[in-house]
């Protein structure tokens, strides 16, 4: 299992990222220890243990994704978000739910092969400037003469003959042929796969190339050869079982609405849902997964809906509820600062590529955040994607002109925000900002 975080330090981790919502982020960092206490549990109870499923709601753009993006990669978990509106039910044209536990194993995958290349990359490394020396003095015996191959082996790491262009045989790259199988016969597309590339030879190509290039190709063939794929694949499918994040947004929509009377049903969906997240074994390209441990959270705003519509079943399968609050004005000035690589942080960064160094004062992004809310509480109430706007339209004049003839220093004023929201906001409110 990766990094085993405590519940607090896994909240403390959150906070970097998420303002506010300590309900949310203290259940799921629960779920999270829960799933390696139950690695440490004596195997016979270990598939007593259910995951805790957790069933966000709240209203849109107040972190309910975020919380989930962030958990999974804290501790680099598989983890895919889907929109419970895109699947129809099995036996319909359309997406089946199985498809939700083939993309998280992708994940999975690609984490893994990750780490693999990782832990590999400098054996492969090795590997490739010796067979740079041998195309360089390919009379030399490494065995007996250790010395002059050791020296040329040297001159290749230090970068010192990057420049000088030697001759290879690359294997010509063969284009991987796709193939499109419906869902469930994804085996079958595999062995398809196999049997093509085995009828074509692999053809090979001398290539005059520098060594800094030869390098770069044959460590990544070196990669191919040491890779160990069916182990790849192994550790790909136990992490997914152990330590997959499924985040299942939208399931209000999927909720009996009284007032969109002649809608689909989308129980169907909601059945299909069940066995998933209580524990079944799909079958995907890689091997069978069992889904009894993923942990499943899922999310909805249910403005017009309430979880109670959601068929029993489900429900009862989402055993841990938490509400996420709408975000006040002073979290909104904290979304702002506060977080890692925040809002304004990424803007500085942006324009700072421009030579431009922007400054705000704290009255000015108190203002913003004002600004925010009021627009919120007038308008659709947007959350925190609010200050997007707030912000683009803040700086847009500056966005378009840079960047200038030199560098530049740019002080933004409260005025010259309330004078971007002329016309949308009451003066009277914004007027105690001028100063
Ligand atoms: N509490 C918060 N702290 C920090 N950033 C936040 C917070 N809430 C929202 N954001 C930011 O606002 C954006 C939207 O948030 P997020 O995707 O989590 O919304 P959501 O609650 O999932 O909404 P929806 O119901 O529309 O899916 C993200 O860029 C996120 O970083
Ligand atoms: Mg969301």
């Amino acid at each position: 299992m990766s990094k085993a975080l405590t519940p607090i330090q896994t909240v403390q981790k959150l906070d970097k990222f998420v303002i506010g919502q300590g309900d949310a982020k203290k259940l799921v960092a629960i779920a999270l220890r829960n799933r390696w206490r139950r690695l440490n549990v004596d195997p016979q109870n270990q598939n007593e243990i259910m995951p805790n499923n957790i069933l966000m709601i709240g209203p849109t753009g107040v972190g309910k994704t975020e919380i989930a993006r962030r958990l999974a990669k804290l501790v680099s978990a598989p983890f895919i978000k889907v929109e419970a509106t895109k699947f129809t039910e099995v036996g319909y044209v359309g997406k089946d739910v199985e498809s939700i536990i083939r993309d998280l194993i992708e994940n999975a995958l690609h984490i893994v092969r990750k780490k693999h290349i990782k832990h590999i990359q400098k054996k492969a490394q090795k590997e490739a400037y010796k067979k740079i020396v041998k195309i360089l003095i390919p009379k030399v015996d490494p065995a007996k003469d250790k010395e002059l191959f050791d020296e040329y082996y040297n001159k290749v790491s230090s970068n010192e003959i990057d420049d000088q262009i030697i001759e290879i045989t690359l294997p010509k790259k063969q284009s991987q042929l796709e193939i499109l199988a419906p869902p469930g016969m994804e085996e079958m597309t595999t062995q398809l796969q196999g049997l093509l590339q085995g009828l074509g030879n692999p053809k090979k190509k001398k290539q005059k190339i520098t060594i800094e290039e030869a390098k770069n190709t044959l460590i990544e063939i070196s990669i191919d050869e040491l890779i160990d794929e069916d182990k790849i694949k192994q550790d790909a499918i136990q992490l997914t079982e152990n330590e997959g994040i499924v985040f299942l947004d939208e399931i209000d929509k999927l909720a009996r609405s009284h007032q969109h009377h002649g809608e689909v049903s989308r129980e169907g969906v909601q059945r299909d849902l069940l066995p998933l997240v209580e524990g079944t074994v799909v079958q995907t390209k890689y091997g069978n997964i069992e889904t009894d441990h993923i942990l499943f959270i899922a999310s909805g705003a249910f403005m017009e809906t309430s979880p109670n519509q959601l068929i029993s079943e489900l429900q009862g399968r989402f055993p841990i509820r938490v509400k996420l609050n709408p975000l006040t004005e002073k979290d909104l000035a904290d979304i702002l600062t506060k977080t890692e690589f925040s809002l304004i942080k990424q803007y500085q960064a942006l324009l700072q590529a421009d030579n431009i160094t922007l400054t705000m004062n704290k009255e000015v992004i108190n203002l913003m955040a004002h600004i925010a809310y009021q627009l919120n509480e007038e308008n659709q109430n947007l959350g925190a994607r609010r200050l997007n706007q707030v912000i683009e339209r803040v700086l847009e004049e500056i966005l378009f002109e840079a960047p200038y003839k030199s560098s530049k220093k740019v002080g933004i004023s409260a005025k010259q925000v309330r004078e971007c929201f002329e016309k949308e906001l009451n003066q009277k409110d914004l007027s105690q900002w001028i100063i």
